[in-house]
């Protein structure tokens, strides 16, 4: 198994994940949410922090946390305000030190090992909250040579259905290159 180099990857600038602003399903949804209720938002392998800023905007208060050095300076040199933080850490093996009232997914499920995705798994139950939701932009590709890594709506189902319940799901908005390739899934965890 080869693990990604995430950090030479950003000191190399080769980041062609990297489109210079949030994911347009993200924004298209946030735009449709003036009253929900604000809370906490983690965004486990946030990069430079598009999707960070784009929640804080929204009224959230918005951690992003990422595995490579750099990307976590660059994202903070790019912009914090009081309601964003970015942090340096792993979001497959790293404990909380509270658990958020969102997560959201975008670009960090398709980027690890398909071999951790019960990883992944344990580790959204551990920075959830029992009750909060998961908002998930998945990359709907078959590649199994990654990253990105793709996975199909069964697989989705088959990890998550058990623990959390589905409220919503629509074919985003996404980038040019990405355009039909993305599914939203607005999920609930189940107390
Ligand atoms: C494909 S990039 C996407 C970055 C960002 N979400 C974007 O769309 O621009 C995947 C990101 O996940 C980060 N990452 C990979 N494994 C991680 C882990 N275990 N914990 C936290 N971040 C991780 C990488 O450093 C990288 O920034």
């Amino acid at each position: 198994m080869i693990n990604t180099d995430w950090e030479a990857q950003y000191q190399a600038k080769d980041t062609p994940w990297d489109k210079g602003e949030a994911s347009p399903g993200l924004a298209d949804w946030l735009a449709t949410q003036p009253h929900a209720t604000r809370g906490t938002v983690l965004v486990p392998g946030c990069g430079l922090g598009y999707d960070v800023r784009a929640w804080a905007v929204a009224g959230f208060s918005a951690t992003g946390l990422d595995i490579a050095p750099s990307a976590v300076e660059r994202a903070q040199a790019a912009g914090a305000s009081e309601r964003t933080e970015f942090r340096l850490g792993d979001f497959l093996a790293d404990e909380p030190s509270a658990p958020f009232d969102w997560v959201f997914e975008h670009t960090c499920f398709c980027a690890i090992q398909p071999a951790r995705r019960d990883d992944y798994l344990r580790a959204l139950l551990r920075w959830l909250k029992p009750g909060g939701h998961y908002l998930a932009v998945n990359y709907f590709i078959p590649d199994t040579d990654g990253p990105p890594f793709g996975v199909d709506r069964e697989e989705i189902w088959a990890r998550f259905s058990p623990h959390f319940e589905l409220l919503e799901e629509w074919t985003p908005r996404s980038y040019p290159n990405r355009t039909g390739l993305e599914r939203m899934f607005l999920w609930q965890r189940r107390e």
